[in-house]
């Protein structure tokens, strides 16, 4: 009776120790950085709040170095960074296999957190820019077990085949133990997410010719690739619908048969030239780089994704550009073959900026972007992508080159425009965010080549155009609009004019600017500076109703309507 008495307290005891660790477990599951829908949006959150990385991706070699990145912490901050994207590579932390040294990725969260900035790691290993240079020497040197991708003639490139196994299951192992390793370690949660490899692709040929890969070529497509096609026949990318429609909609076949002869077009860099190639080659990139992400996220479940060195006129076909990397032409390959990977990004250096973030924001894709470019530029489209495309984060690339000031002076104001105006977007964030995916924020963007923006928010028309337009000759202007009201904006905008008009013009056609407060928001607070009026604003019938916004400021407007 006495054992009974005891044993039943025991299993109690127990049970309420399963039921403790159970919640911690919880707790800490419900902090871990994640994503979530707002609407159309969707949102990156940390510590239960919706976050808004306002970044900046470090050169290649910054962070081998601890010395090095001393001085780099306190100039991101002085830039206004919120968030950094850093590389972690596999030749360092296995230099010998299965021997796991994480010295410098501690360093990293360290320096991070005294900094109080936030970071993303890019995961460096079978890939970066579509050659494979950041694999220890022990896989660089054994090519028998780690193959490599050949071209046509049959000759191997510096690329990893994405048919060796063996890589896969290699990298797989060290991108586990790294996020094993920051689950015990980053316990602030200092790492939001990770950028599995590095603009991966096939380069200098049109796909990979080893004898697997032509096996796999000329064999039938893989089957949860026709389980997807017939699955999504319907939601499918216009790039991928019109061939597979082209081909007969067919769910089985080779790859040609079911997607149909590849052609060239060498005279418009637009054509979708060796597209099933380019299918191919991204399928089997998605199922090696799907396999690592998914080995990673059982230790550390944060969010994943793949970055793209995208198409452009200087790179027109799969080859010219890592081809089979996470382009928006191939979406689907990646969707099917790589669920563990949350999204796809673009790094943006063409030209066509906005063309490409309307690309990868299909098929509810996050949208991130990684890499582009800072300065003038940046700093006008960041407010467009936010505005228009509800981003979770812009990140120029090499912001450790950005000194605003020697590390050692004293800091001298703020020239540098991306930090001014990541300045002005911090103080905003909290209402930003909460405006993502509902429809009352858009973007602004007017160029050389497109000067005059308008549509509908609310109850006005809304139409943008330059401060001055020789500025368009080097940069865009931009901006965000967020409707707080009937009758009421918010605009934070670099060198605009944003006018109104009456959507419905009915019983009241006309309309006049009520108040035209700057301001800024501090701590999230909206804090009124000077009331603008006469030159300061557009009111008139000469010039239209609106707010005049030379160079970078924050202007709340109020409408009245008359007639
Ligand atoms: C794109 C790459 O992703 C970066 O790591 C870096 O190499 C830049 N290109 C250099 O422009």
């Amino acid at each position: 009776m006495l054992y009974l008495n005891y044993k039943n307290r025991m299993s109690k005891v127990i049970l309420f120790f399963v039921f403790i660790s159970g919640l911690a477990f919880t707790a800490e599951a419900q902090s871990l950085p994640s994503l979530r829908k707002q609407g159309v949006a969707t949102q990156l959150i940390v510590e239960g709040k919706p976050y808004l990385m306002l970044a900046g991706e470090l050169h290649n070699s910054a962070c081998s170095n601890v010395e090095y990145m001393d001085g780099v912490w306190p100039r991101m901050k002085q830039l206004n960074m919120n968030t950094i994207l850093a590389p972690v590579s596999w030749e360092l932390v296995e230099p010998e296999e299965g021997k796991f040294d994480f010295t410098l990725v501690d360093a990293m969260i360290q320096g991070a957190e005294k900094s109080g900035i936030k970071l993303v790691i890019l995961w460096f290993a079978s890939w970066k820019n579509g050659g494979s240079i950041y694999m220890p020497s022990w896989v660089k040197k054994d090519y028998k077990r780690f193959p490599r991708a050949m071209n046509r003639e049959g000759t191997s490139i510096e690329i990893l085949s994405t048919f060796g196994e063996e890589s896969m299951k290699a990298d797989a192992k060290a991108f586990a133990a790294f996020m094993k390793y920051i689950h015990e370690r980053d316990r602030n949660h200092t790492i939001l997410m990770v950028q599995v490899e590095n603009e991966m692709g096939i380069l200098n040929t049109i796909r990979d010719f080893s004898p697997a890969a032509n096996k796999a070529f000329n064999g039938p497509i893989p089957q949860d690739l026709s389980t997807y096609l017939s699955k999504n026949k319907n939601q499918l990318t216009p790039e991928l619908q019109k061939v597979w429609i082209e081909n007969g909609s067919r769910t089985t076949g080779t790859w040609e048969e079911v997607f149909g002869r590849s052609t060239l077009d060498v005279n418009n860099w637009r054509a979708m030239s060796f597209y099933t190639e380019e299918l191919f080659m991204a399928y089997h990139y998605a199922r090696y780089v799907g396999h690592i992400a998914q080995a990673g996220k059982k230790e550390h479940n944060i969010p994943l994704f793949v970055n793209a060195w995208l198409k452009g006129p200087d790179y027109p076909w799969t080859g010219r550009f890592p081809g089979g990397g996470p382009l928006p032409q191939v979406m689907d390959m990646w969707r099917c073959a790589a669920p563990a990977i949350d999204f796809l990004s673009p790094d943006i250096y063409v030209p066509h900026f906005r063309e490409v973030v309307e690309q990868y924001d299909r098929l509810g894709n996050p949208m991130f972007i990684p890499e582009t470019r800072g300065g003038d530029v940046g700093a006008s489209r960041v407010l467009w992508a936010i505005g228009e495309h509800n981003i979770m984060g812009f990140s120029p690339f090499g912001i450790d080159r950005i000194r605003r000031t020697p590390a050692s002076q004293p800091a001298a104001p703020v020239t540098d425009p991306l930090a001014s105006t990541y300045e002005l977007l911090d103080g905003m964030s909290e209402l930003i965010l909460q405006h993502q995916g509902k429809g009352t924020m858009r973007g602004l963007l007017v160029e050389k080549e497109s000067p005059k923006q308008t549509f509908e928010l609310g109850n006005y028309i809304v139409t943008a155009d330059a401060s001055m337009t020789q500025l368009l000759e080097t940069a865009p202007a931009g901006g965000l609009i967020i409707q707080l009201g009937s009758d009421e904006y918010i605009v934070l905008g670099r060198n605009l004019n944003v006018r109104f008009a009456p959507r419905i013009p009915g019983d009241l056609p006309l309309i006049g600017v009520d108040k035209v407060y700057e301001g800024v928001f501090k701590n999230g607070i909206w804090t009124p500076g000077r009331l603008l009026n006469g030159d300061e604003t557009h009111c008139s019938t000469f010039s239209g109703t609106g707010l005049k916004m030379p160079g970078l400021s924050i202007q709340r407007i109020t409408l009245y309507r008359y007639k």
